[in-house]
């Protein structure tokens, strides 16, 4: 039997396939279709102080290989998550997650320190990168001190282990990747959606209401890699939650080899909500047809000389 267990971030999962923050929502609806004492965690979508609307419809359209999205982080806000929404998630038999977000960096630390009251819940991603909202949103993890200062203000209020999700739109990512480490945070999740648009030749406007959106699905997957694989050459004991594109079993390994301790799916739910469940035996079965006994050992191999 392949061991696909992890330990990372002082946290034990019980295999490495975990929810992005997203398109899961809060699992209610999830939970019908996928079995979460399967997999290794869960990482909500991202909650607010005050509650958001979203924007406008359209707020998703197809695009080869992907979707473009502009949800906009509606929510219902840290008031209603903590009495509606915490008591479900307790209930879920994985490692949660909470994504936070935020207007400015007072906000993250406000909404941080009301989730750390939950024992339950094992970290915090922070979303430094939605480019969905007009407030915030991406700036955060494009500027080095902005991004400093929410990370450092975060640390300074929570010791759950912190995650930093950051954008792919940087020119060197290992520079952000580095002022978020400085900060405090314990991971780094690579990577939020770039932007992207799409354009209706018939009204000869933007298919989504607020133009551009979050490109996201298989498109995205050799921007994450590269991403990650950056990352891990220059930090080998960072804790890495790869995320973006991933659809398949062979997804997984190739986020492994690149450095990520961690793989989240996205937009790979929308499309089967079982998916995380469903690549696991194939992963096992690969990882045992090349004779490897444990997940761990494949983590940034391509760093490493490969298989050998
Ligand atoms: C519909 C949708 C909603 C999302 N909402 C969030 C969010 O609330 N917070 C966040 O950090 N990322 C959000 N994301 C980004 C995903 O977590 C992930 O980083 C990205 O989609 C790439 O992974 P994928 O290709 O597996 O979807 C969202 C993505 C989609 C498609």
């Amino acid at each position: 039997m392949v061991d696909l267990k992890v330990k990372v971030l002082g946290v034990n999962f019980r295999n490495p396939i975990i929810i992005a923050s997203g398109p899961g929502g809060f699992g209610d609806e999830l939970r019908k279709h996928l079995d979460f004492s399967k997999i290794g965690g869960f990482i909500t979508k991202t909650v607010t102080l005050n509650p958001k609307e979203g924007n406008a419809p359209p707020r998703i359209v197809d695009t080869h290989g992907g979707i473009l999205n502009s949800v906009g982080l509606q929510n219902p806000g840290i008031e209603k998550f903590v009495e509606n929404i915490i008591p479900q998630l307790k209930d879920l038999d994985t490692n949660i997650f909470v994504s936070i977000g935020g207007d400015s960096p007072e906000e993250f630390k406000t909404v941080a320190q009301i989730i750390d009251n939950f024992q339950f819940i094992k970290g915090i991603e922070l979303n430094l990168s939605c480019p969905n909202v007009s407030k915030g949103g991406l700036l955060f993890s494009k500027d080095p001190t902005l991004l400093n200062h929410i990370v450092s203000l975060v640390t300074n209020v929570t010791n759950k282990p912190i995650i930093a999700k950051l954008t792919p739109e940087v020119t060197d990512i290992t520079e952000f990747a580095k002022v978020a480490i400085e900060g405090g945070a314990d991971g780094i999740s690579l990577i939020n959606c770039p932007q992207g648009l799409r354009i209706d030749i018939n009204t000869g406007l933007p298919y989504l209401r607020r133009g551009i959106g979050g490109l996201s699905g298989p498109a995205i997957k050799p921007i994450a890699l590269a991403k990650i694989y950056q990352v891990r050459d220059k930090f080998p004991d960072i804790p890495i939650i790869g995320v973006g594109g991933v659809m398949t079993y062979e997804d997984i390994l190739e986020f492994a080899m690149a450095g990520a301790n961690l793989v989240a799916i996205g937009t790979g739910i929308m499309i089967n909500p079982k998916l995380p469940e469903e690549v696991l035996p194939k992963l096992m079965e690969f990882l045992e047809s090349k004779g490897i006994n444990r997940y761990e050992e494949i983590v940034g191999i391509a760093h490493k000389g490969g298989l050998g």
